[in-house]
């Protein structure tokens, strides 16, 4: 099927602390498990830096289990960095957090070892803003780390996918769920994207709905 755009920030408040109170536990420590199988040797000092964060589940977590991190978090939506607030609280110095629009997010370039991102490639009408931010961001050798849905490849599959993963779910959560399959990148067009943008990644297929595109930047050391 051809791609359907969402929109493409998460600016709504109510769908904000849905999303922020919804049960991510299991594929965001899938995600961070990924992150540290397929990047073993990450330092214990490390700079990094989340894209498209939402509520920051995911770097709140890998702080929690890197003490010697810091992470910047960006989101074009205030509303979703704040439903992250008020539930988890303020975080601690190590987690910045910051609004602001990918490609042009304001934060330091050529600076973080660890460039992550996930879910929002699909929220982007151009994917390329995405592609061009990992490569102002990342320090030359920087880990890249980026999770996304791909999409399925019909709207009945969609759905049944919806069925599968999220019958408990509230509607608003399976409707955005729904919508972010149809919105998403096959595979074949993220590699696309690669190409075209000239970052040396790779895309890997690891569960009947999500993609990993994994790699690091050129230079630096080995
Ligand atoms: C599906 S959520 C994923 C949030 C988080 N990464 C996670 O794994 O739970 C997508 C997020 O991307 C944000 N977003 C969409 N377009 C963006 C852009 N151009 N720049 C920054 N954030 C964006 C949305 O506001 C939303 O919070």
């Amino acid at each position: 099927m051809l791609r359907v755009l969402e929109p493409e920030l998460m600016e709504d408040d109510a769908q904000a602390d849905a999303y922020a109170e919804a049960n991510f536990d299991a594929p965001n420590a899938a995600f961070i498990e990924a992150l540290g199988r397929r990047f073993p040797s990450l330092p214990e000092t490390l700079r990094g830096v989340d894209l498209g964060c939402g509520p920051a589940d995911i770097p709140r977590r890998l702080l929690a289990a890197h003490p010697g991190w810091r992470l910047d978090a960006v989101d074009g939506s205030a509303a979703m960095l704040a439903a992250g607030t008020k539930k988890h609280g303020a975080p601690d110095e190590r987690l910045r957090l910051h609004v602001g629009r990918v490609p042009d997010t304001g934060l330091p370039t050529r600076a973080y070892g660890l460039v992550l991102s996930n879910s929002l490639l699909h929220h982007l009408p151009d994917p390329q803003a995405l592609w061009a931010a990992v490569r102002a961001h990342g320090a030359p050798g920087a880990a890249v780390f980026v999770g996304d849905l791909f999409r399925p490849e019909s709207p009945e599959m969609a759905q049944a996918t919806v069925d599968r993963w999220s019958s408990g779910e509230p509607e608003v959560l399976r409707i955005d769920f729904f919508n972010s399959l149809c919105a998403a990148f096959t595979p074949d067009e993220v590699r696309a994207q690669l190409n075209e943008a000239g970052l040396p990644l790779s895309v890997e297929i690891v569960s009947d709905r999500h993609m990993l595109i994994v790699g690091r930047l050129p230079g630096g050391a080995a």
